[in-house]
């Protein structure tokens, strides 16, 4: 199958159907959860954060479909956006449920530029779900949470993860309609908008932290979290998880491969250097 051939868009576009769940996040089986599971749940900073940017990313899935004519195309990304906005609302569900702080904050205008727009969210998704995969591992493992409110949030993984496959798929399919014929999105591409969603990332980081003055993380509920965290456990947790989550998918598909292929070469680089640290001096 030729990358930027009807086939291939009618592929990709076939398995995001394919792969759809339903669901309603309002009937979804949250559990009951007791003070220190609650505390916890309530202790996490970036809830406010994660409403805004699943209604932002509602809005601009919805604005790009709009500006989309192949019917086959626009149908998968109407599909998306109807997802990002379901994300959106088992946020909110949860969020009233749980009586977690976390306003909801007015969105910004995306009605401009809204493929650069689409782009710029679609690699910000691709970094946010191979950093969340980590975190959502180790958050697992430290059983910060019940695992049934795991399970919930394992759905909203799983389409974050059909979402990026999606979008990589489209991304080189548009390339090579524009006369770019490659077998992925090219790389010199792909670090453009990678550092464009670093920037955008670190500048969150920033007003969270300006907004989160005073209701802290507070360091025991963090403690339980990073019990014996590591930054090289966190990357060799988001590669292989990486790994195992797409697996999952058609063969035919092309996946996201900057992220992974870079931290496996941080890897690698990290094995080295703690290999001789570890070798004796000589005598
Ligand atoms: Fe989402
Ligand atoms: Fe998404």
């Amino acid at each position: 199958m030729k990358i930027g051939s009807p086939e291939h868009r009618n592929i990709f576009c076939r398995h995001f159907h394919d792969t759809y769940t339903e669901y309603d996040p309002e009937t979804l089986p949250w559990p009951e959860l007791d003070e220190d599971a609650l505390k916890r749940l309530k202790s996490v900073p970036f809830w406010e954060e994660v409403f805004y940017t699943e209604r932002r990313a509602g809005a601009i899935v919805a604005a790009f479909t709009e500006t989309v004519t192949d019917p086959i195309l626009k149908k998968a990304i109407a599909l998306q956006g109807f997802e990002e906005a379901r994300h959106a609302k088992l946020i909110r569900v949860m969020i009233d449920r749980y009586g977690i702080d976390a306003a909801e904050r007015p969105l910004e205008d995306v009605s401009d530029d809204v493929e650069t727009r689409f782009k710029d969210f679609g690699f910000g998704e691709c970094m946010d779900s191979f950093l969340g995969f980590g975190v959502f591992k180790i958050a697992m493992q430290s059983q910060f949470l019940p695992k049934e409110m795991f399970q919930i949030f394992e759905t909203l993984m799983y389409e974050e993860t059909r979402h990026i496959v999606f979008f990589v798929n489209w991304m080189a399919y548009a390339q090579a309609q524009k006369g770019f014929p490659a077998r992925q999105v090219l790389p010199i591409v792909s670090f453009y908008y990678y550092i464009r969603a670093l920037l955008r990332m670190v500048g969150t980081a920033r007003r969270g932290k300006e907004l989160n003055d005073g209701k802290e993380f507070a360091a025991t509920q963090a403690s339980v979290f990073l019990d014996g965290f590591t930054f090289r456990r966190f990357l060799e947790d988001c590669y292989s998880e990486n790994r195992r989550r797409m697996e999952a998918f058609d063969r035919e598909l092309l996946r996201p491969s900057f992220l992974p292929q870079l931290a496996d070469a941080a890897l690698s680089a990290l094995r080295l250097w703690s290999l001789r640290a570890r070798r004796p001096l000589p005598a």
